[in-house]
């Protein structure tokens, strides 16, 4: 990873505006995420301040292909800080999967004088912006997704407050547990990520976290429940993963393993879309604008096919080809602070 020393910015911007970039296109890509408009807005004011025109694309890579874009101002901007979602809509873009759609796009960015990109989205979105590098288009990224899934940052537009709203619901699905001696499962997001199950069962105090990169143990999860529930604390709380199984599904798990001799109900909350939603934490207002600026920032000094990852606090540019090629484990840190607040997690797997 590359950090970005700041004063090489200042001292050489001029000069590169000049150089490399006119004209700018941004788009938000896959999955939409809390964020990503303060991201857009940060990419789009600071491509103004620094005289190049900026252009947005509806609806992710299809808006290049349809030639849907607008250009933005300070005015199309206005009230975008504290939206959830995205204005400039978002797709996944079948298109683009194919090497056809792949060149279509290239052509009509040079059709409309689009120097360089910037793509906020998740895995799928970032392998777009590879591929449209190696066909010669200036492209920086940004983590854009809920999953927390992306290599080369601790953490991604969206993760923050797709946390918060997590940790709220279940702080209110516990005073039914409580009130009721019930055992509640909540399926999270995280299609191949347990990151979000993982760090909501440290802050919302759950019982039991599953998780796709780590073998859960039935028995011992039983076993905590039914110690629970005979230490007259009948409430408990199960995280799960969607990446692990659906809800139902782990349910059903839960019952063949024994589980059905629990003396107390299990019921089940899919958390969903609501996770997604949402207007931005100051966290990912804060994020989303750092890395906006520096999208355009790295794009003018003429950095392409890159990245912007934040590590141990700091931005840093990471190659694209490293991002779509390395699997983000999960912090051990955070594996080890669950472990000792007693959260049941399962074992390590060899993958
Ligand atoms: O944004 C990532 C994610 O939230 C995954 O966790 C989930 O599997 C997926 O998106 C669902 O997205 P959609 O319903 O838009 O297909």
């Amino acid at each position: 990873m590359q950090q970005m020393p700041c004063d090489l910015f200042s001292r050489s911007l001029a000069f590169a505006t000049d150089m490399l970039a006119k004209t700018i296109g941004v788009l938000t890509s896959g999955g939409d995420s809390p964020g990503m408009n303060p991201a857009v807005r940060a990419v789009a004011r600071t491509a103004i301040r620094k005289g190049v025109r900026v252009f947005g694309f509806f609806n992710g890579y299809q808006g290049i292909l349809d030639d849907d874009l607008t250009e933005l101002t300070h005015r199309s901007l206005a009230g975008m800080l504290d939206r959830g979602g995205t204005f400039l809509q978002s797709s996944r873009c079948r298109a683009f999967y194919t090497e056809e759609g792949r060149q279509t796009a290239v052509r009509k960015l040079a059709d409309h004088r689009i120097d360089g990109l910037v793509v906020i989205g998740g895995d799928g979105s970032l392998k777009g912006a590879l591929e449209l590098g190696k066909l010669g288009v200036p492209v920086i990224g940004l983590p854009g997704t809920i999953d927390n899934d992306i290599y080369g940052t601790e953490t991604g537009i969206g993760v923050d407050t797709a946390s918060n709203t997590i940790v709220e619901m279940i702080d209110k699905i516990k005073d039914t547990a409580r009130s009721h001696r019930r055992c509640f499962l909540i399926e999270v997001m995280g299609r191949n990520s347990g990151y979000l199950a993982l760090t909501t069962a440290i802050t919302a105090g759950a019982e039991v976290a599953v998780v796709p990169e780590l073998r859960y143990n039935m028995p011992r999860i039983l076993e905590l429940l039914s110690s629970r529930y005979r230490n007259r604390m009948g409430d408990s709380i199960i995280i799960l993963a969607e990446g692990v199984c659906e809800a139902d599904d782990f349910i059903k798990r839960m019952q063949e393993a024994g589980g059905d001799q629990l003396k107390q109900e299990i019921r089940k909350t899919v958390l969903g879309h609501v996770q997604r939603g949402g207007r931005p934490t100051h966290a990912d207002r804060l994020i989303a604008s750092r890395m906006g600026e520096l999208a355009v920032l790295t794009l003018l000094q003429g950095e392409r096919n890159s990245m912007v990852g934040l590590n141990k606090g700091k931005l840093t540019l990471v190659d694209l080809d490293k991002v779509c090629s390395q699997k983000k484990h999960l912090p051990t840190d955070k594996i080890r602070l669950a472990r000792h607040l007693g959260i049941e997690i399962g074992d390590a797997v060899e993958l």
